[in-house]
């Protein structure tokens, strides 16, 4: 078959290597990366808009598309490339809301009683002030309405970080448009994971869990990143907290958008803080997380295109999903300074070398068969083990063996 991917990061990178596992497809990436290169055929597009990918994996008269990240499809890439035809694994523009309007999402889950951080919003920078300075508790978390690529939430500490934040947020227009609303929530104390399940509209299948660290040094430090590694499974999610998850939240999600005619037909990841009161929702993503993807494609025994059609063809009720047992262990290899400022075009060298482990490229470019560093988040490189030790250990053994100028990765990947 011929697979669209859509996307340039680790995520995408390890979507095209599931399914270049299965020895079958031609696969086109969109854009791609250095990493594609070698199992896909890279399609550049000028832009990132939806109407410029659809054109383009129409010319490349693709069958299937698995679209990686969020913008897109809050942009209704699913829902076109369905209209034409494909197999798609994504939602459409109504039910990719959950993600691509924080305000909205809110709502979404006040209708259907899924737990999550009480709140209110706000269209004016007036009255988000007042409401601000009639006294809130703190912390608490200031968010501009939507995709802001991860940087759109500020936690306050007091009435002066805050009137600062909506300052930025919806006068100065730090995120743009995304900050014509903002919404101000409760700080919630716990454990944070994420919780991703494959969707049909009707029915879903949870994937193995997986923990993730966002911060940008060892022992959780520093400022908050695309993520710099991850390990799967998560010992913090036992099968009872998985029932209450499926229960309290994936299941009232699943049925809420069916009510509201809006099927959800992808992957849909809950964030969750474990707090005393038990699990509440901190956000919904739309898509496949990076770099939990890293850690899960590599466990997933079922071929990942087979997902997708039971996906497309709503038979996840008695479809089964069959699992490495062995954990794995994913470690990303930044460019130093990253995520503030950082050199790119370093050379990257050793990729060879890795023999046990998984190359996952996410900012690389490949140039005259060289591979040359191009975003912040360079690679990661995943392993599997008989115990996370022994991923770990492997992982760490395998990315030892890449170097470029600045490299830079978290020494603690997997350590609980
Ligand atoms: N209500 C909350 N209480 C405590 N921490 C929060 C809350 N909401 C968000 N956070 C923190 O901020 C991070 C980013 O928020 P999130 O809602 O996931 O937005 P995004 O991923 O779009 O930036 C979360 O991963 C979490 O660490
Ligand atoms: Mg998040």
């Amino acid at each position: 078959m011929r697979i669209a991917v859509i996307g340039s990061g680790g995520r995408e990178h390890a979507i095209v290597e599931a399914l270049a596992s299965e020895k079958k497809h031609e696969i086109y990436a969109f854009p791609g990366n250095g990493g594609t290169a070698a199992s896909a055929v890279n399609i550049s597009v000028h832009g990132d808009s939806s109407d410029e990918l659809l054109e383009a994996v129409l010319t490349q008269q693709c069958e299937m598309a698995i679209i990686g990240p969020e913008k897109p499809l809050v942009e209704g890439l699913a829902d076109r490339l369905r209209e034409k035809g494909l197999t798609v694994l994504g939602p459409g523009a109504g039910a990719a809301r959950i993600e691509g309007s924080k305000v909205w999402a809110k709502k979404f889950m006040e209708r259907h009683h899924i737990p999550t951080a009480g709140y209110k919003a706000f269209h004016a920078f007036e009255e988000a002030l007042e409401y601000v300075r009639s006294g809130l508790s703190y912390p608490a978390v200031i968010k501009a309405d939507g995709l802001a690529a991860g940087k759109g939430v500020v936690i306050v500490e007091n009435a002066r970080e805050a009137e600062q934040s909506l300052l930025d947020i919806m006068v100065e227009k730090q995120f743009g448009a995304a900050g014509d609303m903002v919404e101000i929530e409760e700080f919630l104390k716990g454990t944070e994971t994420s919780y991703l399940v494959f969707c049909d509209g009707d029915n879903f299948l949870p994937m193995v869990t997986s923990k993730d660290y966002k911060k940008v040094y060892d022992g959780d430090r520093g400022l908050n990143t695309g993520g710099m590694g991850t390990f799967s499974p998560s010992p913090l999610v036992d099968e009872m907290l998985e029932n209450i998850v499926q229960e309290t939240i994936v299941r009232k999600a699943v049925e809420g958008f069916k009510e509201e005619g809006i099927p959800f037909t992808g992957v849909l990841y809950a964030g969750l803080m474990l707090t005393e009161e038990g699990p509440k929702v901190l956000e919904f993503n739309c898509r496949f997380g990076d770099p939990e993807t890293q850690v899960i494609l590599p466990r997933l025994k079922t071929p990942l295109s087979e997902v997708v059609q039971a996906v497309h063809e709503k038979k996840l009720k008695t479809f089964r999903l069959e699992w490495d047992p062995r954990p794995a262990v994913c470690i990303i290899a930044a460019s130093s300074g990253y995520p503030v400022s950082y050199q790119k075009g370093k050379p990257v060298t050793g990729l060879d070398r890795v023999k046990q482990g998984i190359v996952y490229h996410a900012g690389t470019q490949k140039k005259e068969g060289k591979i040359y560093t191009s975003g912040g988040r360079v690679l990661g490189v995943t392993a599997l083990g008989d115990s996370l030790e022994e991923a770990r250990t492997t992982a760490y053994r395998e990315i030892e063996k890449v170097t470029f100028e600045g490299i830079y990765y978290r020494k603690d990947i997997g350590l609980l």
